[in-house]
């Protein structure tokens, strides 16, 4: 996605943010897009507090100058605005590709609404192109693979799940955790998925979001496309 149409849908989504507002600020290319658009709006003079959802964009708000605060402080968000990797019509989303979509999933269900900033390409009719990011424990990796690859076999879905690596280690999450990526092509049911690997007591979370995202703004060549959740 150009970064064009990543500050494009940015731009837009700096609409829905009111002085006051309490928000949760995403993580990923597009919503670093967002941050600095927002911080010009904070320099010129907009007062709001932010959550951030990763030590990164933490790091790019204060240097930018967005205010921070945390959830500790301030438990309730009034609106979060981040990115996502693949949203289908019903604005059920697959996060993650960041490696955090743990405290993204906090901070959007701490929000009263959430906002979905990308690029039109990650619009799609059936979510799972993408693979699933799954944040899961270091203890037990073995076993909890072994239980993933069991439910989606029961689920009829088929795929590879792999460590997600950095360089020649292993990622590591800001909680902590570890990333298995599964590559299922199509996951026609994603609530059924999301119910059956929350059932794994080594799975800490996943990247589905479902029935969390209340608009998506999408840019495209040709303009901008709003999708509201019914
Ligand atoms: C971060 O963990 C992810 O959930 C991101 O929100 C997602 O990967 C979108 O990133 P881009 O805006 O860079 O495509």
């Amino acid at each position: 996605m150009s970064d064009d149409l990543k500050t494009a849908a940015a731009r837009v989504a700096l609409d829905y943010v009111q002085d006051g507002m309490k928000l949760g600020i995403g993580t990923g290319s597009t919503a670093d897009a967002f941050v600095k658009l927002l911080a010009e709006k904070v320099n010129a003079g907009l007062s709001i507090i932010g959550v951030p959802t990763s030590e990164r964009t933490a790091a790019l708000c204060r240097e930018l100058g967005v205010p921070l605060t945390t959830l500790e402080e301030t438990p309730v968000l009034d609106l979060t605005i981040d990115g996502a990797d693949e949203t289908d019509r019903e604005l059920n989303l697959i996060k993650g590709g960041g490696g955090a979509l743990l405290r993204e999933k906090i901070v959007a269900k701490a929000s009263a609404s959430m906002l979905v900033i990308a690029d039109e390409s990650k619009l799609v009719e059936t979510l799972g192109a993408y693979d699933l990011p799954i944040e899961v424990n270091s203890f037990g990796l073995a076993a909890t693979k072994i239980a993933i690859e069991n439910v989606t076999r029961s689920l009829d879905l088929s795929g590879d799940v792999v460590l997600r690596l950095n360089g020649e280690k292993e990622f590591v999450t800001d909680g902590g955790h570890l990333i298995l990526d599964a590559s299922f092509g199509r996951i026609p049911n994603p609530k059924a998925l999301s119910d059956d690997l929350l059932q794994i007591p080594g799975v800490v979370e996943h990247g589905l979001f479902i029935n969390i995202a209340k608009t998506a703004i999408l840019a495209g060549t040709n303009g901008i496309q709003i999708l509201n959740a019914t």
